[in-house]
């Protein structure tokens, strides 16, 4: 092989091994989220999250007071990540572990869990898996269309 083309190609792969390590380093440093917080893909609350809440959880935590449970709303900045006299913040931006709104779906209690078995309702396990990713990329998005 020519061998000018033979250092070019070294070079690149030199180059592509150094993106990789420092995409690497960022997936283990902030876990999986950083990969789709860094693309193009990276996730998005309106796209990827609201509708996972509007299909599963809105029913008893939306806009209609008459139907709604432990006074909580999941459609509105406030209900998601302010905290009120009763409870912490039902979203705490990059911490999963500490957010009610991840506990509550991953809980192996059925009398915690979210949302409720005698729902008939159940998240997929790409639902959850996108919810904590949008948690640990720290709730990106997390103005758009809500009130
Ligand atoms: C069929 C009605 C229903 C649906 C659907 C539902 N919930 Fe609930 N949720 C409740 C009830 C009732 C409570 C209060 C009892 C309890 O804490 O378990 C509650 C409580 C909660 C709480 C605790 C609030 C607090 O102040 O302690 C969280 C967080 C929560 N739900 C999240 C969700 C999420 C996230 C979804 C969708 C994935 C969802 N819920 C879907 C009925 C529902």
């Amino acid at each position: 092989m020519n061998q000018s083309l033979q250092l070019l190609r070294t070079t690149g792969a030199v180059i592509r091994g150094r993106r990789c390590a420092a995409l690497l380093a960022a997936v283990v440093l902030r876990g999986p989220a950083a990969l789709r917080a860094a693309g193009p893909g990276a996730i998005q609350f309106a796209r990827d999250i609201r509708p996972i809440l509007a299909e599963n959880c809105l029913a008893c935590h939306g806009p209609d007071p008459g139907a709604r449970k432990a006074g909580l709303r999941l459609d509105t900045r406030e209900g998601l990540f302010e905290p009120t006299a009763r409870r912490p913040a039902t979203v705490m931006p990059g911490d999963p572990s500490r957010s009610a709104l991840w506990k509550r779906i991953v809980t192996e209690d059925p009398d915690d869990l979210m949302p409720p078995p005698e729902s008939h309702k159940k998240l997929e396990p790409e639902q959850k898996r996108l919810i904590e990713q949008w948690i640990l990329a720290g709730a990106p998005g997390r103005d758009t269309g809500l009130s």
